[in-house]
């Protein structure tokens, strides 16, 4: 997702000065900073902890002045109280708009509203739940469950981490284009859609990575490597979109679909806007749960105990609609708790539309990028307590079971606010029906010790892939 791209993608620390008493840390710490991005992220969590306020302001050569913040308050003000002062802004839809065009995900103001408005009619709807759950029952007996079997019974290796990405990819397109590309059926060929998507999102995201400032506009202006890639890749994106709302509308004359593409259309919308709606959808629904997942998956090998207590929890027998998904609370505290020190998005920018002030004091000027770190909030001791590093689902659940309310400013692994992410209720139901449905008969088996490298991208992922053997539970390992 777009999020992290904006922020120190690597670069930008040569070049760093922390305001006020925040010394600069010397020239040899910073690089070693650019070769592990992951140590960034302790770093800004530490100077945070440090802050009084839970603030800190950053200033990098030829970007806006940057206020990241870990404060709850400050994160209710800027993606609530004060909202409209507080939009993505231009330096950050610029890097994704080749790419997503006008769609939801990287537009501000009234075209945002309009299709938020849409979208979350669509989104509150029975009838879409169902057909996720539907989609979702397919995909994990038709494909994943016989992977997970296969790789049991040769005992072969499997990234899991891919295996999730290609079964988050599948979902979101049958949910949102009502196609599949059967990403996890790899004896496929890969289709042209799922390859221009992912080069035209990394490419997206390299633009913000870059070691100068916007140096990508220069290289789009010249059509250049990287910038000519994308193009193409946006070109095949869109093209393929197009051909399937093509083939839709035909269909549409005689039966409706249950996924977005038929329904954004059936409610008139315009081809141009409903296409590049469904290519936000893509991106946003893409690559989060299956991140989610994998950091799960692999937490429960390091917790068996708490693996058991999840697994008690599917009840024997059940067939996972939505009824007994929507019962799972430990197993939905083990997701929070898990996305609460591995967020697969880490942090997310907006930009001042004008002069403001923070609730803790800090003063903001029109153009500021002012960051919320959903990654340092969730280790931070003063929200979370002495025991923040340990992963204790329990700390999501009341005396009688069921799952604490949670401020989401306090956890905006999701945002909160009006744009709260839309996905966010769909994302719960199919992370508790993969973890529900490979529980109950797989148990995982890491093939490395060490412990993985979270790597803060445009959604987080595992360095290196999460390898494992599968077991059929209740085997002696
Ligand atoms: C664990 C899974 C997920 C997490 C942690 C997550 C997190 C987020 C975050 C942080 C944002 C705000 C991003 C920004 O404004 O820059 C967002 C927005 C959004 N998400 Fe999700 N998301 C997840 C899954 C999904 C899924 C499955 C869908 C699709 C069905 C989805 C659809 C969206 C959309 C459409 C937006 C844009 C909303 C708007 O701008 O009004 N998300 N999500
Ligand atoms: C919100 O932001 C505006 C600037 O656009 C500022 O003048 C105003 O004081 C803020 N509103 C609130 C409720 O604090
Ligand atoms: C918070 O920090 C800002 C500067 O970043 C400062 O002006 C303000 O007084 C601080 N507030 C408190 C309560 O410490």
């Amino acid at each position: 997702m777009s999020l992290s791209l904006l922020l120190f993608p690597a670069l930008g620390f040569l070049l760093l000065l922390l305001s006020k008493k925040l010394t600069p840390p010397s020239l040899g710490c910073l690089i070693s900073f650019y070769q592990n991005r992951h140590r960034l992220l302790t770093w800004y969590t530490e100077l945070l902890s440090e802050s009084e306020n839970q603030t800190i302001v950053v200033h990098r050569l030829g970007a806006p002045r940057t206020i990241i913040t870990a404060n709850p308050d400050n994160v209710e003000y800027m993606l609530k109280s004060n909202f409209s002062n507080f939009p993505k802004g231009k330096p950050f839809t610029e890097l994704l708009g080749d790419f997503l065009g006008l769609g939801i995900f990287n537009v501000d103001g009234h075209l945002w509203s309009l299709q938020r408005k849409l979208a979350s009619h669509e989104f509150s709807t029975n009838s879409l739940r169902d057909f996720t759950v539907q989609v979702l029952a397919d995909e994990v007996s038709g494909r994943l469950i016989p992977i997970l079997e296969n790789a049991a019974e040769t005992n072969s290796v499997l990234d899991m981490q891919e295996v999730l990405r290609r079964f988050a990819f599948d979902t979101i397109c049958q949910v949102s284009l009502g196609m599949d590309p059967s990403c996890l059926d790899m004896s496929r060929p890969v289709l042209p859609l799922s390859a221009a998507f992912d080069s035209a999102s990394e490419i997206s995201a390299m633009r913000g990575a870059a070691p100068v400032f916007a140096v990508w506009k220069l290289k789009r202006a010249l059509n250049l490597g990287p910038e000519k890639d994308l193009k193409d890749a946006v070109k095949v994106v869109r093209g393929s979109v197009d051909e399937i709302i093509l083939r839709k509308k035909e269909m549409m004359e005689d039966e409706s679909g249950g996924d977005l593409l038929s329904r954004f259309l059936g409610a008139g919308m315009e081809s141009e806007m409903v296409r590049d709606m469904v290519i936000s959808f893509l991106m946003a629904g893409r690559d989060t749960t299956s991140a989610a997942l994998t950091w799960l998956f692999w937490l429960l090998t390091n917790h068996r105990d708490i693996e058991q207590r999840a697994a008690e929890e599917i009840k024997i027998g059940s067939d996972l609609g939505y009824n007994d998904l929507k019962e799972m609370n430990f197993i939905k505290a083990c997701l929070c708790e898990t996305m609460r020190l591995y967020p697969p998005v880490v942090w997310d920018s907006k930009h001042a539309a004008n002069d403001d002030v923070l609730p803790d004091g800090t003063p903001v000027f029109r153009g500021n990028r002012v960051t919320y770190f959903p990654y340092g909030m969730g280790r931070m001791e003063a929200l979370w307590g002495k025991d923040r590093l340990e992963f204790r689902p329990d700390r999501w659940l009341d005396e009688t079971g069921a799952v604490r309310m949670v401020s989401p400013y306090k956890f905006p692994v999701f945002q909160a606010g009006p744009r709260v992410c839309l996905g966010k209720e769909m994302a719960f139901i199919q992370m508790k029906y993969v973890v529900a449905s490979v529980l109950r008969r797989f148990e995982l088996v890491p093939v490395r010790d060490e412990r993985p490298v979270y790597v803060p991208q445009l959604t987080a992922y595992m360095a290196g892939g999460f390898s494992v053997r599968v077991r059929r539970r209740g085997n002696v390992v």
